[in-house]
């Protein structure tokens, strides 16, 4: 049919109502639940964040002292799953590691056949308690450490860092931790959360949803970006070789991971406040490693703007500047995708709890271009 109009990427398609997140592409603003993701930044932390985003409303101060308490009596996982890790680290991405690890988890689930609201929040709550356990333990096993049992007092963002690097982060490390996980939270239907809907708008469970998210998010052009992004940065090496760097990939058609989206036209606004932060840390931090990364996130960025943002409106993405940041608090950054996972997990689950309202299989069309009616000619005569 020449009469049919393809939307590629699904670009320009509104799928659902929502009240998760409201992203103003022309402008760089982004909302969760009406939130400016500024003022979050700035006065909240993850724990609250996933509260908002999972109930609907800000907390009040007993509600999130029960959440947190909830949180981290889930942060254990069952012995099964450290035996996953064990297996699979080394063999495969740690991002692959986790989703393998969450297909297993319904084998803990008290009733799979518990469909009810109530159950599925459990869910939400337990995975979103777990997840950061899983990603510190392959952490821990690809350097040959031994795992750690979390602690029953660190934020959700300072145990991470903890179990995965065996010391209780310092403050400075903990608020970075905690602020990049909620600026991870949440955004919209993205890649990774539309998939989430389409497994679970077959009435899949949540493990399943879940599991198609963390999947969607492994590649580059999602959450795998800002491992590739420092992966570029390492290859730069040097500040003083960024912008013969950055021609070169340009010339050669390459994309610069990191910048761009499909809805931002303007700045993201995560970037920003990661850029602003990257700048303040940049006169703290005096690892020379850690110097050179950002002297070189920071030239790139000054180029890519005369080159591509202001001529064809790629603005850097939350991607660009993690990397640096992430290095600071000794996250290797093969674990950048799963953290990312981590942390939208929340996201993820409050998008399917929403959906599940009004649900409606998800079963759109393509557009058949072949011939019709061929002629079947037996497998000898072919
Ligand atoms: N570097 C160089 N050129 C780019 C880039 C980039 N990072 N991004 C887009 N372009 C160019 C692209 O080559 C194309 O140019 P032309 O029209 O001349 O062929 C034009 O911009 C449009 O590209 P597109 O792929 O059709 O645009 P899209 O809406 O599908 O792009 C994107 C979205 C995120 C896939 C893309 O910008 C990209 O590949 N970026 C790099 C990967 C990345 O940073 N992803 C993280 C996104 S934000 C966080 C997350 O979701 O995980």
């Amino acid at each position: 049919d020449n009469n049919v109009t393809i939307s590629k990427g699904l670009e320009g398609i509104y799928i659902a109502n929502t009240t998760l997140c409201q992203i103003d592409g022309a402008h760089g603003k982004l909302w969760y639940r009406g939130y400016p993701i500024e003022t979050l930044a700035d006065k909240s932390n993850y724990e609250e964040v996933a509260y908002l985003l999972l109930y609907g409303n800000l907390p009040k101060k007993k509600d999130l002292e029960t959440f947190r308490k909830k949180l981290i009596s889930e942060r254990e996982v069952p012995e099964s799953i450290a035996d996953i890790i064990r297996t699979f680290t080394g063999r495969m991405h740690p991002n692959d590691v986790l989703r393998t690890c969450v297909s297993a988890l319904p084998a803990f689930d008290v009733d799979m056949n518990d469909k009810s609201v109530e159950a599925n929040l459990e869910r939400a709550i337990k995975l979103t308690a777990k997840l950061p356990t899983i990603v510190a333990m392959i952490g821990r096993y690809k350097r040959g450490k031994p795992f750690l049992a979390p602690s029953s007092t660190l934020s959700h963002a300072a145990n991470f860092l903890y179990m995965l690097n065996g010391v209780e982060p310092d403050s400075e490390s903990a608020k970075l931790m905690d602020l990049m996980f909620m600026l991870h939270a949440e955004h919209g239907s993205n890649a990774s959360t539309f998939s989430t809907l389409v497994t679970g708008s077959t009435l899949a469970d949540v493990y399943a949803s879940v599991v198609a998210g963390i999947s969607t998010l492994r590649g580059p052009l999602h959450g795998g970006a800002d491992e590739a992004a420092l992966n570029m940065m390492r290859a730069i090496g040097n500040p003083e070789n960024t912008e013969t760097y950055i021609e070169d990939a340009l010339a050669g058609k390459q994309r610069i991971m990191g910048f761009g989206h499909r809805v931002y036209k303007a700045y993201d606004p995560r970037a920003k406040i990661v850029y602003n932060y990257l700048k303040t840390f940049m006169t703290k931090t005096t690892d020379p490693t850690i110097e050179r990364l950002l002297e070189i996130a920071l030239r790139s960025e000054k180029l890519m703007e005369e080159k591509l943002s202001k001529t064809k409106g790629i603005w850097p993405n939350i991607d660009f500047f993690s990397g640096p940041l992430y290095t600071a608090v000794n996250i290797p950054s093969d674990l950048f995708t799963p953290v990312f996972a981590a942390a939208r997990v929340v996201g993820w689950t409050a998008h399917l709890f929403e959906y599940w309202q009004n649900n409606r299989l998800f079963r759109p069309l393509d557009n058949y271009t072949g011939k019709l009616d061929i002629e079947y000619v037996p497998i000898d005569k072919r």
